[in-house]
């Protein structure tokens, strides 16, 4: 593999300079950027291979700056960095569009555990890419899970609107839901399926931008408009729209929209002319759109010629005896992608999924399964493969400026993950004098965990 490039966003220099020593070593590119718009603008000079950020950043905050580099290149590799304990800025960071978050303070034994399964990730990126966009042009609702009794009647009554060509649905729910591959599922069971689907996520470009994405623009309409552009709405002609996140549009393009679903028309940036257009509009949200009409945000009427058929996905947490079914089904998916033979969840890990409230929702449990099957030497799932948030829930506090967080380098002949723990775990009973709470307080996990783990390594 060519030398990997690694970008540094953080404005703490002793973390900065903790990077550069310890990935220097280990003979990758390392270069480090003070600031969010530093970061940016590195990221365009020398498109690294994988970038950490802060959070906490001087300028442009670091949930900020994710969006910013996937626009320049959606694959980009990024690793969100934040503090113990923030789960909801992790949540939206994986949102925002970050494949990775790790809680500080770590060690550089972890972050080299996370470079080696990006490395290897990327070495098969390009198959899985295929593989996924492959997946997802083929979506149906045989690959939406789930057999609880809210979700079924749901599944049911979208196979049914489907069919019907050209009827609005507007998707709703929790991010992590569900609502991409339920817009995709309705295209490709529709007759429509032959005929594009194109996708559009209304948070991403400004305004104009989104404009004359949407509507296309004629020559001359303005400034760099130098040639006559097809907006998606012309291109996704006897096809399907999907305007994801529609909750975020401006006044102005709700009113063409409107018109758009009133009169099935269109007209160019630049143009008084009317392109009659054949489609069907999928839009989704997770904003509360009655509020933003509240707000005077979001028009009414829009609103209603939205919402002929709403769908409303529902969150995990109120459908949790599906997470058996899905967790079945990525350990399908996943084994299939990375060539593993991994067999089931030990009992005491599959009681740690059930129990936990799952604010990223099917996306999250997802990853967390993804993250597992990578990392699981065994062909059964223990706990310890699970992310921290999941092994130790909520009443686990946030641990700071704990010293030196820099314990382990992984030394080149590698080193077992087990035995790591099993010295961190003597390690904080003897600092804490052997006080269970006050070490598995140092170890950021919960008694129970401790306990187990105790119990397991015959501490
Ligand atoms: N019922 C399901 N069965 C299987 N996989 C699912 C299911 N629901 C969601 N997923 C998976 O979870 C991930 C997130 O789903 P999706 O992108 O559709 O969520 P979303 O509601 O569009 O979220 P956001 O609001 O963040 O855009 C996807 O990888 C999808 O494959
Ligand atoms: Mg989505």
């Amino acid at each position: 593999m060519k030398l990997l490039k690694i970008l540094v966003i953080d404005d703490e220099k002793l973390i900065r300079w903790s990077f550069e020593k310890h990935l220097n070593v280990k003979g990758y590119k390392v270069f480090l950027a003070e600031s969010g718009e530093e970061g940016i603008e590195l990221f365009e000079k020398h498109y690294p291979d994988i970038v950490f950020v802060d959070n906490r950043l001087p300028g442009i905050q670091g949930l900020d700056v994710i969006p910013k580099i996937k626009a320049i290149d959606e694959d980009a590799v990024i690793v969100f960095m934040t503090a113990y304990g923030s789960i909801d800025a992790a949540v939206t960071a994986m949102k925002n569009g970050a494949n990775e978050y790790i809680n500080k303070p770590f060690s550089f034994g972890e972050v080299n555990l996370l470079i080696e399964n990006i490395k290897n990730n990327i070495n098969i990126n390009t198959e899985i890419k295929l593989l996924r966009r492959q997946q997802r042009d083929k979506i149906t609702f045989d690959n939406i899970i789930g057999q609880a009794p809210v979700f079924k009647q749901i599944v049911q009554v979208s196979k049914k609107i489907a069919r019907s060509e050209t009827t609005t649905v507007l998707l709703l729910g929790e991010s992590g839901t569900g609502k991409d591959l339920f817009a995709r599922a309705i295209h490709n069971e529709s007759n429509r399926r032959d005929n594009p689907f194109v996708t559009i996520n209304c948070s991403t470009l400004p305004d104009t931008l989104l404009e004359s994405e949407l509507f296309g623009h004629e020559k001359g309409a303005f400034t760099d408009a130098k040639k006559l552009k097809k907006g998606l709405f012309e291109i996704a002609e006897g096809g399907t729209v999907f305007l994801d996140e529609i909750g975020e549009i401006n006044l102005a393009t709700q009113v063409k929209l409107l018109s758009v679903l009133e009169n099935r028309t269109i007209k160019r940036l630049g143009s008084t002319s009317e392109i009659p257009v054949d489609i069907r509009i999928i839009a989704a949200t997770n904003k509360d759109l009655v509020e933003s009409i509240q707000q005077k945000a979001f028009r009414e009427d829009l609103y209603y010629r939205l919402k002929v058929f709403q769908i409303d996905l529902p969150p995990l947490r109120e459908h949790r005896e599906d997470i058996p079914l899905l967790i079945d089904y990525f350990i399908l998916m996943f084994n299939n992608l990375f060539n593993k033979k991994i067999k089931e969840v030990d009992p005491s890990a599959e009681e740690l999924l059930l129990l936990y409230d799952w604010p990223g929702n099917i996306r999250e449990l997802r990853n967390v399964m993804e993250r597992a099957i990578i990392l699981e030497s065994s062909d059964i799932i223990q706990p310890e493969s699970l992310t921290c948030e999941i092994n130790a829930p909520a009443e686990t506090t946030m641990v700071a400026g704990l010293g030196d967080p820099y314990l382990f380098d992984i030394p080149e002949e590698g080193i077992s993950l087990e035995d790591v723990e099993k010295q961190l775990i003597v390690q904080a009973l003897q600092k804490s004098g052997y006080n269970q709470t006050k070490a598995s307080k140092m170890l950021g996990i919960s008694r129970d965990t401790l306990r187990y783990k105790k119990k397991k390594f015959g501490l």
